[in-house]
C-alpha cells in the first residue's frame, strides 16, 4: 500500500500512525494500542549516532497525565474560559481571584497527577544521549518527577510564587483569607510563578534553550502546538543549524511540514516505542 503524507488509513488507525515524511526508507516496526506502527529505522540511526539531543515539550506530553492542555476546550467548572484568557497579567490585574483560582485548580490537579510513560521515556533518553537538553514548556514539574535530571522551565514552574508588583520569589505568605494571597514585604498580590502571554522568559532559561537548540543534532518537538513564541522559534533555529527535526504529536500542527520526521501518535505511547529501538539500535552498533 502507497502512503503519502497524512494518510494513515481508516480513521481510528490515524492516532497511532507514524508518518516516514521525508523519503520513503525501510521502517522498524512497533506495536502500539495493538496496531503495527512503522517509526523509521533511519531516525532511529540518527537517533543513536547523535551526541546532542534536545527535547522541546509542551502541554501534548501531560495530557496523558490527566492535564489538560492549553488549546483544548476546558471542562467542568472552567469550561466558560479559554486558558489564552486566563493567562495574561492584564487578566490577572481586572480579575486577580478568578485567575488565582484557576491556577489553584491547576496546582491541585498537577499535584494529584503522576507522570505518564512519555515522561519516563524522556527521563531515559536523557541517560542514553551524551548530551541532551530537556526544554519545557511545561510548568506541572512531572519531568522532573519522571527523574529528569536537567530541565530547562522556559515558562517556570506552577509551584513558585511571585510577587506581582516586584517579580520577586515568595516563598512563605500569611493565610489572612486574601485571594490571591498577599506579598509579605509590599502587601501586593502574589501569582503564580509561570510565564504569562506578553510577558518574557526567563533570561536564563532561554539563552540555555537557544543554545542547545543552535548545537544539537536532532531536536524533538513533542506535545507542543508549535504556536507559541519564542519557545517555537527553537526548532527552526535548530533546523538551519543543520539539526533533524522529529515532531510527535497525534494532530498536526505549525511545525509538522518543516519537520523531517513526524510521528503522529501520542508522546506517551510513541517515545517508549522510540526509546526500544533506540536501545536495540546502540546495543547493535
Ligand atoms: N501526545 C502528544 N501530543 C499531544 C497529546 C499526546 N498524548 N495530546 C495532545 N497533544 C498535542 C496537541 O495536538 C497539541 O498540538 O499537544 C499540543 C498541545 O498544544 P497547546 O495546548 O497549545 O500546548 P503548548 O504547545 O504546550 O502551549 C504552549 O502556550 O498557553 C501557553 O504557556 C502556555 O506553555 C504553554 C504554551
Amino acid at each position: 500500500m502507497t502512503r503519502k503524507k497524512g494518510d494513515c488509513g481508516p480513521k481510528h488507525q490515524e492516532h497511532a500512525c507514524a508518518i516516514l515524511q521525508s523519503r520513503s526508507l525501510p521502517d522498524s516496526s512497533a506495536i502500539v494500542r495493538g496496531m503495527r506502527v512503522e517509526i523509521p529505522a533511519q531516525l532511529v540511526e540518527r537517533l543513536a549516532a547523535a551526541e546532542r539531543v534536545v527535547a522541546l515539550t509542551g502541554a501534548g506530553v501531560s495530557a496523558e497525565s490527566g492535564v489538560p492542555t492549553f488549546r483544548e476546550a476546558q471542562t467542568g467548572l472552567w469550561a466558560q474560559y479559554r486558558a489564552e484568557e486566563l493567562a495574561t497579567p492584564e487578566a490577572f490585574q481586572r480579575q486577580p481571584k478568578l485567575v488565582w483560582d484557576w491556577y489553584e485548580w491547576r496546582r491541585t490537579l498537577v499535584a494529584k497527577a503522576a507522570p505518564n510513560p512519555g515522561h519516563f521515556a524522556l527521563s531515559e533518553l536523557e541517560q542514553l544521549v551524551p548530551e541532551f537538553s530537556l526544554l519545557t514548556q511545561n510548568v506541572d514539574g512531572l519531568h522532573q518527577r519522571a527523574g529528569s535530571q536537567r530541565v530547562i522551565e522556559l515558562h517556570g514552574s506552577i509551584f513558585d510564587t511571585l510577587c506581582f508588583d516586584e517579580g520577586t520569589q515568595v516563598l512563605t505568605w500569611s493565610d489572612d483569607g486574601s485571594v490571591p494571597p498577599r506579598c509579605p514585604r509590599c502587601a501586593g498580590w502574589l501569582r503564580p510563578g509561570v510565564v504569562w502571554f506578553g510577558e518574557p522568559l526567563p533570561e536564563a532559561a532561554l539563552a540555555s534553550a537557544s543554545r542547545a537548540a543552535a548545537e544539537c543534532q536532532l531536536l524533538l518537538s513533542i506535545g507542543t502546538s508549535s504556536l507559541v513564541h519564542p519557545a517555537a522559534r527553537l526548532p527552526y533555529d535548530a533546523k538551519a543549524a543543520g539539526a533533524l527535526i522529529v515532531e510527535i504529536n497525534p494532530t498536526e500542527t505549525a511545525l509538522s511540514k518543516h519537520a523531517d520526521y513526524v510521528l503522529r501518535g501520542p508522546a506517551g505511547e510513541m517515545l517508549p516505542q522510540l526509546l526500544r529501538l533506540l536501545r536495540k539500535a546502540k546495543a547493535a552498533r
